[in-house]
């Protein structure tokens, strides 16, 4: 069987997994149906999520040669981290619309946004602790870099000197840190330290590559899941806006006059979202991203040469060359 068939099935599993981890579970008596899983389920089954972490776990673990069935309990976690952090970042952004739906938070309130997301983080983390205690224990290390990401990027809000390396810390904590975990874990589960260190760091660089394209999604208003130009309206200093502030001093205090006020019009977030963009904020921050992503196959080293690792170098190329040619396409 092709690789690509393996992955679907792979992904296949995942959804399944998924689909019966995410039930109904005992709300305490006289209550109908389980609130808090419903919206679990109202963001993560049949929501048009990438995947991406389940994925990765399983082309990892491919090119370590861990068998696809013990990569299944690996890939669940994955996603089910990863959803518990959108769960509660849509309440700390006040997002109200992912994945093409109304967010958890915008249709539920916050406060069951919060409690699903610890319900499903709990129970990823409970279904992982009976695979492998290391796997939970590096797995507990993530949330706890993911969190202190989050609030990072919560203390930064509306900081247009926040220096750079501040940024990547909080890029690396919100996305590469479990983007290495994917892989970190799939190499524990082979008794390989070589792979648990070069793909760790490979998941850590792509995380920060993956996240700047987020942000250049964001300007670009190519994220037909999101609104365009969030960062700018909710005071996120992101890669283009830092970049952008650092050339024009006067799109500067443009923008922090419009941050000082509680709400920003959206007429106003559109004309400065258009200022960044003329700066050539877009390609600088695609440059940077470039430099992950090559420093993110450096470090996967000879694994590329696994067809599951070439598969992974191919992954991190697609997602330059999709952006590279949103950037063109937006020009043009
Ligand atoms: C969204 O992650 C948050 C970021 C890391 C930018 P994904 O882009 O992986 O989200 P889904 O799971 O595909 O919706
Ligand atoms: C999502 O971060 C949460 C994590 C990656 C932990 P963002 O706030 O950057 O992502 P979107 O833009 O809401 O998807
Ligand atoms: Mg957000
Ligand atoms: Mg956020």
């Amino acid at each position: 069987m092709d690789l690509a068939r393996e992955l679907t099935d792979f992904l296949g599993a995942v959804e399944q997994r998924l689909g019966s981890t995410l039930v109904d579970g005992d709300a305490g008596p006289d209550v109908k149906g389980d609130t808090l899983m419903e919206a679990a389920r109202h963001l993560c089954l049949g929501s048009g999520s990438k995947r991406a972490r389940p994925m990765l776990a399983r082309l990892f673990g491919g090119a370590v040669g861990v068998p696809a069935e013990r990569l299944v309990d690996v890939a669940v976690a994955a996603e089910l981290i990863h959803s518990a952090s959108l769960l509660h970042d849509d309440v700390v952004d006040a997002g109200m619309f992912r994945r093409g739906r109304p967010t958890v938070n915008a249709r539920w309130g916050n406060i069951v946004a919060v409690m699903s997301g610890d319900l499903i983080l709990s129970t990823g983390l409970f279904q992982l602790s009976q695979l492998d205690a290391r796997l939970t224990r590096s797995a507990l290390s993530v949330v706890s870099e993911m969190t202190r990401a989050a609030i990072a990027e919560v203390e930064a809000r509306g900081d247009l000197d926040l220096p750079l390396n501040r940024l990547r810390f909080i890029a690396e904590g919100k996305t590469g840190s479990l983007f290495g975990w994917c892989g970190n874990a799939a190499a524990t589960l082979a008794e390989h330290p070589e792979a648990v260190e070069r793909f760790d760091g490979f998941g850590r660089h792509l995380g920060v590559a993956f996240q700047i394209a987020d942000d250049i999604r964001d300007i670009l208003g190519t994220d037909v899941g999101k609104p365009r130009y969030a960062d700018v309206h909710s005071r996120t200093p992101s890669m283009p806006i830092l970049l952008a502030v650092a050339k024009d001093e006067s799109l500067r205090r443009k923008l922090k006059d419009a941050w000082a006020f509680s709400a920003i019009t959206p007429d106003r977030t559109k004309e400065i979202g258009a200022a960044i963009e003329a700066t050539g904020a877009v390609d600088a921050s695609m440059a940077r991203m470039n430099v992950e992503i090559e420093a993110a196959l450096d470090k996967l080293g000879h694994f590329a040469k696994e067809p599951a690792g070439a598969e992974l170098v191919s992954w991190a190329r697609k997602l330059s060359a999709g952006i590279a040619e949103q950037v063109q396409g937006r020009a043009a």
